[in-house]
């Protein structure tokens, strides 16, 4: 990832519609498919922290993952403290160490060369019947200037996803687009982008103007009851819950 990007995700995933209306839908999720008590958590290409250091601890008690120092000083920053830097591709983590893994928006990197390989490490050290969280980016005709920000390798169909967790040895729980509602207002973004490129590469994590980031983050998070029901038919991520 561009290390531009770990400055600009600290400073807006508290606020920013997306995060927030993303962390409602992960939320719904957990509390649909994932039924372990106190369980040990493992969020897998951690980030800045801000899913574990809020959301996520509520449900247990979390660990975080990442590659890159600069992700795992801004963790500090967020005073969380079961870190490690290593790569989703060879964990430092002994079998059976985790009931749930949650990776966000991690195995599309450059970095993750094959996302199987990440994927077989993340059943190695969950439980038995251990749940997997995953969120990938949707599509890879909707490729804009952010994939560019952030190392994009590639972006996914509900199919693929299904296919790289069933190759991994997971069950499928659930799998859906989420971001559907507001797929019509991406996809022209995204085209108008092509049309009219920008100088420069562009990250999506700007902020909206205050009330527009409300409005976007009310759409996003009202998903959030259906998209843990039922199976969204497209949007601009995929999510997807499997069992070891
Ligand atoms: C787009 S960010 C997502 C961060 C966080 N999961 C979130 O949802 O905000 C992708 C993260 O994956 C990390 N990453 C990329 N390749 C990795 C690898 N091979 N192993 C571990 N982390 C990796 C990056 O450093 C970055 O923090």
């Amino acid at each position: 990832m561009d290390p531009r990007e770990y400055e600009l995700m600290y400073q807006v995933e508290d606020r920013h519609w997306w995060y927030q209306g993303m962390a409602s839908i992960t939320r719904a999720m957990i509390n649909r498919w994932v039924h372990t008590p106190n369980p040990r958590i493992l969020d897998a290409g951690c980030g800045t922290g801000a899913a574990m250091t809020t959301y996520l601890a509520d449900y247990g008690k979390v660990s975080g993952v990442d590659l890159y120092p600069q992700a795992l000083e801004f963790c500090r920053k967020r005073n969380a403290s079961r870190l490690a830097r290593a790569s989703v591709l060879n964990l430092p983590f002994a079998p059976a160490s985790f009931n749930i893994v949650t990776s966000f928006d991690v195995l599309y990197e450059r970095a993750v060369a094959d996302e199987v390989t990440a994927l077989k490490e993340f059943f190695r050290i969950l439980t038995p019947n251990g749940k997997i969280l995953l969120r990938l980016p949707a599509y890879d005709w909707l490729r804009g200037q952010h994939d560019e920000r952030v190392h994009t390798n590639r972006r996914y169909t509900k199919k693929l996803v299904k296919e790289l967790l069933q190759q991994s040895g997971f069950v499928i729980e659930h799998i859906s687009y989420v971001n559907t509602f507001l797929f019509p207002l991406a996809v022209i973004k995204r085209l108008s982008e092509r049309v009219f490129p920008s100088k420069g590469v562009q990250s999506d994590l700007a902020l909206s103007p205050g009330s527009f980031n409300g409005i976007l983050r009310y759409i996003l998070a009202s998903e959030a009851p259906l998209a843990a029901r039922i199976s969204l038919p497209y949007g601009l991520s995929v999510i997807a819950v499997g069992r070891k």
